[in-house]
């Protein structure tokens, strides 16, 4: 079966036997009345009374219907005029996609020619519809029974009505975006499948699958012997207390022409994290099947990266573990040694995540990174300071700091700087050795996470970390398309970003 093709035609998509056309409007009248006018409805007057009633003025979310023999057309709003971004146009393809759950329909039509006018980006058009129609699909549903009732969506072919000569700078920017979203989905699959799949094992077969697809992507794991071996013992510590297999995933993009620019992708993967020693209580064990969701951002970014022609080196770098209670598992007040050589005394088994990423950071400089991203959902703390939606940035670079909030805001992700204060550094002093993974007050969580982190990156290393214990895992949907569960956070902006270093 095919599925979403895009088609293009010179004028006239009403003309392609298509079963719906959909058309965004922007909100207010005039707007609203020129593409009524437009379609040459000779009930013209009624419709436009039909839309007062309804109080349909193209607010964004906001749906019209006018049914037809042979053709129904839906209006849906797209929000005020010179305010329209990519995010909007992902939002509209997640109205279309809402709607499709609704109304059998294989070809439809989208009249953009409103939108194409004047000098409005026909590349960002492209790639956010095509990612929007894709992560607005998104369902994990095989662990359900089927619904008989419910209505599949069996989109075929979009309809598009576009000038001859701008067909290929469409088609090139809607691939990128499918793209894209596969690199976001594979990411949310992997986030939301249970822990007791998602093994660190899973994670290091899906990295094996990702470099057997790609020429241009090579992957090393490292087992328990490696990992001691090169002296990852933080990071083994905090695998001590599971029967799961610790396993160290490496993979690397290399560019078609060689280049000293290094970047590493950091991701953390706990792959289950019941707090070890110190237990979780409550409810607060139940979602913890995501603490893998750095390690999934950095699996989709791998996903897709191959396809990029980068011009950078790229590292992928996970320690993967779960983090669980034994007789043999790590101990409050033990101290145990990064590949560095840096001391951690263990305050709470429960900061495992900055324990495992001091090896993980020590190991991506150690192979040249001059520039490390990480992604970790790290603490509760961050949850407290910026609420579910967004992501903690912290950087120790200005530039780094500001590419990547503009990547954010072009991909749809949220995320907010915070600072790296060195008033703070004490905070994390261990009387015993040279750093404690609990810092001596609650206050501030997210900001002393990154600030252990920051001890671990040496002199001269651009590095930011993203706090992405909220934003990894969606408890209700963001928006419309992005469903409850695993969202992939982060995969898009780093794609993004990646493009233009
Ligand atoms: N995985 C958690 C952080 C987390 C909490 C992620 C909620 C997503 C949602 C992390 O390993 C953790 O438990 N951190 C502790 C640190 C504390 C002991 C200093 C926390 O945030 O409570
Ligand atoms: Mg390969
Ligand atoms: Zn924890």
């Amino acid at each position: 079966m095919k599925y979403m093709e895009i088609k293009f035609c010179s004028k006239n998509v009403d003309e392609q036997e298509i079963e719906l056309l959909f058309i965004p409007v922007l909100e207010g009248e005039k707007h609203l009345s020129k593409i009524v006018q437009d379609l040459c409805y000779e009930e013209e007057k009624a419709i436009l009374n039909r839309t007062k009633k309804e109080n349909f003025i193209g607010k964004q979310g906001q749906v019209f219907t006018i049914y037809g023999d042979d053709l129904t057309v839906i209006l849906f709003g797209f929000g005020k005029e010179n305010k329209v971004d990519m995010d909007d146009w992902r939002k509209a393809a997640g109205s279309l996609i809402a709607y499709l759950k609704n109304y059998r329909a294989k070809k439809i039509g989208l009249s953009a020619k409103h939108w194409l006018k004047g000098n409005n980006n026909i590349n960002n058009f492209a790639q956010a519809l095509a990612e929007g129609l894709l992560l607005a699909s998104y369902d994990f549903i095989k662990y359900k029974q089927q619904d008989k009732n419910k209505i599949k969506i069996e989109l075929e072919e979009i309809y598009i009505e576009l000038d001859n000569a701008k067909k290929n700078a469409f088609k090139k920017a809607w691939e990128l975006g499918l793209l894209l979203a596969r690199g976001t989905i594979l990411a949310r699959d992997l986030v939301n499948e249970p822990a007791g799949v998602m093994t660190p094992t899973f994670l290091a077969e899906t990295a094996n699958a990702i470099a057997k697809n790609n020429k241009n992507i090579s992957v090393k794991i490292l087992d328990k012997e490696r990992i001691e071996k090169i002296g990852m013992n933080a990071f083994l510590s905090v695998a001590e207390g599971s029967e799961q297999a610790a396993k160290f995933i490496h993979l690397i993009y290399h560019p078609a022409r060689v280049t000293k620019k290094k970047i590493a992708i950091v991701g953390k993967g706990i792959t289950f994290d019941s707090g070890g020693l110190n237990i979780k209580i409550g409810d607060s064990m139940e979602q913890m099947k995501i603490d893998m969701g750095g390690a999934a951002t950095v699996l989709g970014v791998f996903e897709a990266i191959g396809q990029l022609k980068l011009k950078a080196e790229v590292h992928g770098i996970i320690a993967a573990c779960e983090n669980m209670p034994s007789g043999g598992a790590l101990k409050p007040g033990d101290v145990v040694t990064n590949m560095q050589g840096k001391t951690i005394e263990i305050g709470n088994t429960d900061a495992e995540g900055r324990v495992t990423l001091a090896d993980s950071l020590a190991y991506a400089q150690k192979q040249g990174a001059d520039t490390i991203i990480d992604l970790a959902t790290l603490t509760g703390a961050c949850l407290v300071a910026l609420g579910t939606d967004y992501a903690a940035l912290y950087a120790n670079d200005q530039a780094l700091n500001k590419s990547l909030i503009n990547a954010a805001d072009k991909a749809g992700e949220k995320m907010w700087s915070m600072p790296l204060p060195v008033e703070y550094k004490d905070l994390n002093k261990s009387n015993i050795a040279d750093i404690k993974n609990i810092p001596s007050t609650r206050y501030g969580g997210s900001i002393t996470a990154a600030m252990f982190l920051q001890e671990f990156i040496k002199e001269g290393v651009v590095w930011a970390h993203l706090d992405i214990a909220g934003p990894a895992y969606a408890e209700k949907s963001f928006n419309n398309y992005t469903p409850i569960g695993g969202v992939g956070f982060g995969v898009r902006t780093l794609l993004e970003w990646l493009q233009n270093n």
